[in-house]
């Protein structure tokens, strides 16, 4: 298993260019000397370009939020993955607020994480069942055939560079994360869905936990095998509990 990696998706936040820097340089600055834990933030995109310098030649890596599954053209307000080659290392691919609020398909997921790898970026592709599904029993067979549609015609190299976030729609921002037990097992099942597709190239994916992780509960998935790191909304907006999320999966890795 590689380091875990914890990245902070700060969302439609902050509303200033200059509050994303200070943000991003406290993140630095709260994780230095951090090596046990790859991490990553996502500010928006108009705070891209500001923030990468903010974070040049340091340790944290900067990602995306989202991305246009076109390389170019006439799509109003869109960004290219090749756009997006020069400022980030990595890509979100499929947000649950994004599927929501551009209504994305499966195959648009699937055009994205094609574009992103095509690109050279790494994805961090985001899936997970709704309340529903849970509720029905049905979140490991939901989540099998995401995998399956998101990575139609990616090959095994690409794969190996992919993250995957399992981000359960009903844990997101509602201050009610899975447990520690669910979120393993769903984990489990997305792991053997892409061996089944991949064989040993599977390994290299690394799977993380995203909905509602904070400090507090952080413990509760980082010491779980086969959760391979976190994408935390939220609580990236503050420095200090990230930083300390950060931590926890880095030292349960020591
Ligand atoms: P949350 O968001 O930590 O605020 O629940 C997670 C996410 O949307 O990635």
């Amino acid at each position: 298993m590689g380091r875990p990696l914890v990245a902070g998706n700060w969302k439609m936040n902050p509303v200033s260019i200059r509050e994303a820097v200070s943000l991003a340089t406290a993140v630095r600055n709260g994780t230095r000397g951090v090596d046990a834990a790859e991490i990553a933030v996502a500010p928006p995109f108009v705070a891209l370009a500001a923030v990468r310098e903010a974070l040049a030649e340091s340790h944290v890596a900067l990602a995306a939020q989202d991305v246009h599954e076109e390389e170019r053209g006439a799509f109003t307000g869109g960004i290219s993955a090749v756009m997006l080659r020069e400022l980030v290392a990595l890509v979100i691919v499929g947000h649950s607020e994004v599927r929501r609020d551009q209504a994305l398909s499966e195959a648009r997921v699937n055009a994205r994480l094609r574009r992103v790898l095509g690109a050279g970026l790494r994805p961090i592709l985001c899936l997970g069942e709704d309340l529903e599904t849970r509720r029905s029993g049905g979140a490991n067979a939901f989540v099998a055939a995401q995998v399956r549609a998101d990575f139609e015609g990616v090959s095994a190299d690409q794969a190996r560079a992919t993250v995957i976030a399992y981000e359960p729609i009903w844990a997101i921002g509602t201050g009610v994360p899975a447990t520690g037990a669910d979120a393993r097992d769903t984990i489990a099942g997305i792991r053997t869905q892409l061996r089944a597709l991949y064989g040993e190239a599977a390994d290299a994916v690394r799977v993380l936990y995203g909905g509602s992780v904070t400090a507090e509960n952080v413990a509760e998935f980082a010491g779980q095998p086969g959760i391979e790191g976190a994408l935390v909304g939220g609580a990236s907006l503050r420095a200090d509990e990230f930083s300390r999320i950060v931590q926890a999966f880095a030292g349960a890795r020591r």
